[in-house]
């Protein structure tokens, strides 16, 4: 056999093997051949592949590769009807969370995870968005900043003008780096739909090796809706080097163990990036800000990495602020407070519900926290929403929302060894700076 031959056949196993095909039977039922044939084409008896071999071939390998398509969900078929491919982790299968929650009810701290997972919850979030939650703007602060650090304009010492373009190398000839996107809390993913578009845009002067899309929710409703949209806004890159997985899993208390899955993994450190995206104040919900950076982030990203946070900002009056409103005794109440009311109750009257109990007389309280073990982050304030169990005469806490003093953040997530990048602050729509976009990137362990 010529060494061309040889090659040919060596590159056939394998391609074969990393299908995860190498038993002989089991190559000669898929290539429609004998186990003898392919004996001899191992032991090169057989120098070459007569041409309606080399078809078979090359149809059942084509096959193989639809099938995992069809597997992961991708399949055109799919996307038309809406059938989504879902990954569940242990810790976030919908009856383990509410195993959870019934534990926790007698605790003083629910938190935020408990809001959505179930589909009343994620519809209540799907209603907060559409009225008077001024969701408009915030996607178009997304969109704005997405452009800017996605621009593959040139900068003087060459590299592309965006940071995200220029850290995966676009524009630098055969230096395109693989990007691995994570984002942690996308509810319904319109934020992800939009990134993913920015992105097609800068790639379509250079495209990556692969670009992979991460969606990690505990609700199993929002993220259906997220990885369906995601999965039909990817329209630049081949199924094999763009995937979207949507993995419903705890990213606070949870393992993490989806990240030993992506792409970045199985390549050299510097052949690709990570970026993850906290968007819509998820980090201001989080429970610990310093064990959620130093536990979860500091293991999700490597140097070089880099971190989209979205965070709600501190405004010099806080009665500028919408929720300041639901702080004061008020007779009355607008629709979005309606809906924030009803995401807030939700998890303890379905709670309630289950047991049979009569439902009880319960409040929501938001409050201003501030120089507490709630908000340690120098500049932060926490609006926190406790549900006031009247007549038990306790108050169990179920969202920190905190917003941010932006000098005071930079600073402390810079001793966490994250550098500021960019920041882009996007006011709402009386003018008035609400929320910034920091993008920040990850320089080494602090
Ligand atoms: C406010 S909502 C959606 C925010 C979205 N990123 C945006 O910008 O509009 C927060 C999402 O985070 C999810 N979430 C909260 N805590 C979580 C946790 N510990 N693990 C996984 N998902 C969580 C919720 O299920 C919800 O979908």
């Amino acid at each position: 056999m010529s060494k061309k031959d040889a090659q040919v056949f060596s590159l056939l196993f394998a391609m074969a093997d990393a299908l995860g095909l190498s038993e002989e039977r089991e190559l000669a039922q898929i290539f429609g051949v004998s186990p003898e044939t392919i004996q001899n084409w191992r032991t090169g008896a057989v120098g070459e592949l007569k041409p309606g071999k080399l078809a078979q071939v090359e149809s059942a390998f084509a096959a193989q590769i639809a099938a995992l398509r069809e597997r992961a969900g991708a399949g055109a078929g799919d996307l038309d009807s809406g059938m989504t491919h879902l990954d569940i982790a242990p810790e976030a299968n919908p009856s383990e969370l509410q195993r959870l929650l019934r534990d926790r009810m007698h605790y003083d701290y629910l938190g935020h995870r408990f809001l959505y997972f179930e589909p009343q919850g994620a519809l209540a979030w799907e209603n907060l968005i559409r009225g008077g939650y001024e969701q408009a703007t915030w996607l178009a602060g997304v969109r704005h900043a997405a452009r800017e650090w996605l621009s593959t304009g040139r900068a003087k010492d060459g590299s592309a003008k965006g940071p995200i373009a220029a850290a995966m190398g676009v524009g630098r000839r055969g230096r395109t780096r693989g990007l691995d996107v994570i984002s942690l809390g996308p509810g319904e993913g319109g934020k992800e739909v939009v990134i993913l578009g920015a992105l097609e845009e800068a790639e379509a002067v250079d495209p990556p090796p692969w670009r992979s899309l991460t969606l990690v929710d505990v609700s199993i409703s929002l993220l259906l809706r997220a990885a369906l949209a995601a999965r039909r806004a990817v329209t630049g890159l081949p199924f094999e080097r763009a995937q979207v997985t949507a993995v419903c899993a705890d990213f606070e208390e949870g393992p993490l163990d989806f990240a030993r899955r992506l792409p970045s993994e199985r390549h050299d450190p510097d052949a690709s990036r990570r970026l993850v995206l906290i968007l819509g104040n998820v980090f201001g919900n989080v429970r610990h800000e310093d064990a959620f950076v130093r536990q979860k982030l500091h293991f999700l990203t490597r140097p070089g990495d880099l971190l989209w946070l979205e965070v709600g900002l501190r405004s010099e009056r806080p009665e500028l602020d919408p929720v300041y409103r639901m702080t004061q005794p008020s007779e009355t109440e607008t629709a979005a407070e309606t809906h924030r009311r009803l995401l807030l109750e939700g998890p303890y009257r379905r709670w309630e519900a289950a047991l049979g109990r009569r439902p009880a007389d319960v409040r929501l309280r938001v409050w201003v926290r501030e120089d507490d073990d709630s908000a340690t982050i120098p500049g932060s304030y926490n609006f926190c929403h406790d549900l006031v169990l009247e007549s038990e005469r306790r108050a169990v806490t179920m969202l920190y929302s905190r917003r941010y003093d932006l000098a005071g953040l930079s600073r402390w997530l810079e001793q966490r060894g994250y550098a500021i990048e960019r920041v882009e602050k996007v006011a709402d729509t009386r003018h008035v700076d609400r929320v910034a976009h920091i993008l920040l990137r990850r320089t080494g362990d602090a």
